[in-house]
């Protein structure tokens, strides 16, 4: 077998390896194999490209391929250790970033070094892929920057607004399509630079305005920009592995976003043009009312009465850490007989299965964890709804207020419950800078503090309603 069919063969094995992991990624039961299958399709194909290049590059170049893939195997690896769960949106944004500017060196490196046996239309089908891969790879690396820069909190995360800005934005498609026919017809580095450019400012332009509330449909479209940019990469490399990788990565991110803009209720049209998500007027942060507090004493006599529990999980649980204290606490509960459930809100935390990920980790088991679909109808039914670390995805204003800049977002219907505890430090806003109505209703209390201590409190005031007091022992004789 020649080098050449042995790698088309691994490449063949290696992209049903990636459809046998998101296929695996997919469920919670089968997400570890999908890891195991996606990082042995990449092995192979590395092992693949690389016995491929060393058919015709020199020991250096080799040597250089092995210096790359050990630093980047190196930082990959690193960062992957340290990064946070919260973190996680940040790394994706400039991973996809990176991809971004590869697919742009390809396209740069398809102008300089043109195969000679390359003419007439084939000719102009090799520049249109050029122009075509700078741009979808400028795009998604600015984008990404300016992503990652806003969910790390370096820049401000309210939307840009600038006068006529989707005039500059169908401006910068118009100048791609007549760019791309004057380079196809008379290729020229200038060109090239001027679609570099414009690409770079577009992808700028189009994150820059998008508000914080639309951040996760943005991470996951530049998941799928990433992926159409590798694809195109794939076309001037002549690499089907890539093409078919590219495709895999931009249609699951295209659908990804497709279904987190109906978690959100926005068309998915109107997040990519923007200004969504602006953060609310002045009298939307301010308080609506009084608010009651509770103890963590009085929230565990209130849970030994319970019938039924659903805890509603968020972006505070992974802050704090709580999901080990709260398994223990769904646990101890079912133990004494009460009904505990999950309910999850698709966009709850900072990136899609979030809290799925935390819960899992906890072992808490995957059969009473349910999607906010599954669970809505049954809060007027529910003794008490434990809500921790989240705002956002249980705010009544979602539905109560037109107005709100986040109505019309489905939310958890924790209210209906007969009480409502909320786990939280202070009385601030959650990510779309609401303040939420929950807070100030007859039936919430507000149980202040960080959630992982809070539940641990919770825990041993269960311990001690378990063991009676010496004090009550000697009454009792
Ligand atoms: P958020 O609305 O973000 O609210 C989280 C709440 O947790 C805050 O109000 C905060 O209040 C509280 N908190 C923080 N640290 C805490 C701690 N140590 N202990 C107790 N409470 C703590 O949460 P959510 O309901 O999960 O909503 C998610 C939001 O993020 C949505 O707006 C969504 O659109 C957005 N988003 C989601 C994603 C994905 S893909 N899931 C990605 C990016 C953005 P205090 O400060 O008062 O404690």
């Amino acid at each position: 077998m020649t080098t050449v069919t042995a790698a088309q063969a691994a490449y063949v094995v290696a992209a049903l390896l990636f459809i046998l992991s998101l296929a695996g990624l997919s469920q919670h039961r089968t997400s570890r194999s999908g890891v195991v299958w996606g990082i042995t399709g990449m092995v192979i194909a590395l092992a693949a490209t690389i016995g491929l290049a060393s058919r015709s590059i020199t020991a250096t170049g080799l040597v250089l391929i092995a210096v790359a893939t050990a630093l980047g195997a190196g930082i990959g690896l690193w960062r992957a250790r340290v990064v946070e769960m919260t973190g996680m949106p940040e790394l994706i944004a400039i991973m996809h970033s990176l991809v971004g500017l590869a697919a742009v060196f390809v396209g740069w490196n398809g102008y300089l070094d043109v195969d000679a046996e390359l003419t007439g239309s084939l000719l102009g089908i090799h520049h249109a892929e050029v122009f075509i891969g700078v741009f979808i790879g400028a795009v998604t690396f600015t984008g990404s920057v300016v992503a990652y820069l806003k969910l790390a909190a370096r820049i401000d995360s309210r939307p840009l607004t600038l006068p006529g800005k989707h005039i500059l934005n169908i401006g910068a498609l118009v100048a791609f399509v007549g760019l791309t026919i004057a380079f196809v017809t008379r290729p020229g580095m200038g060109l090239l630079i001027a679609v570099t450019v414009v690409a770079l400012a577009l992808g700028a332009h189009l994150v820059a305005s998008i508000g914080g509330g639309d951040m996760p449909v943005v991470v996951s479209m530049l998941n799928s920009y990433s992926g159409w940019a590798a694809a195109a990469s794939g076309f001037l490399l002549a690499n089907d592995l890539l093409i078919v990788t590219g495709a895999l990565v931009g249609s699951s991110g295209a659908y990804l976003s497709y279904i987190m803009c109906k978690a959100m209720n926005r068309s998915f049209l109107s997040v990519i043009a923007g200004g969504f998500g602006t953060p609310a007027e002045d009298g939307e942060h301010g308080e609506q009312g009084e608010h009651r507090e509770i103890d963590a004493e009085e929230t565990a006599a209130l849970l030994r009465d319970a019938t039924s529990v659903i805890i509603a999980p968020g972006y505070g649980m992974a802050v704090a850490q709580a999901q080990y204290p709260v398994a223990e606490l769904a646990r101890r509960l079912r133990e004494r007989g009460v009904e505990v459930r999950f309910g999850i809100h698709p966009v709850a935390g900072r990136l899609p299965g979030h809290m799925n990920v935390l819960l899992a980790e906890a072992n808490v088991p995957y059969d009473i964890v349910l999607e906010m679909d599954e669970i809505n109808d049954d809060f007027p039914a529910t003794s008490v709804v434990l809500v921790i670390g989240a705002n956002d995805t249980v705010n009544p204003a979602a539905i109560d207020n037109p107005a709100s800049p986040i109505a019309g977002m489905p939310v958890l219907h924790v209210w209906e419950a007969g009480q409502v505890v909320v786990f939280k430090r202070s009385m601030a806003v959650g990510y779309a800078g609401v303040q939420n109505p929950l807070f100030f209703r007859e039936n919430t209390r507000m149980l202040f503090g960080d959630a992982k201590q809070r539940v641990e409190d919770i825990l041993r005031g269960l311990d001690a309603l378990d063991t009676p007091t010496q004090a009550m022992v000697t009454t009792s004789r």
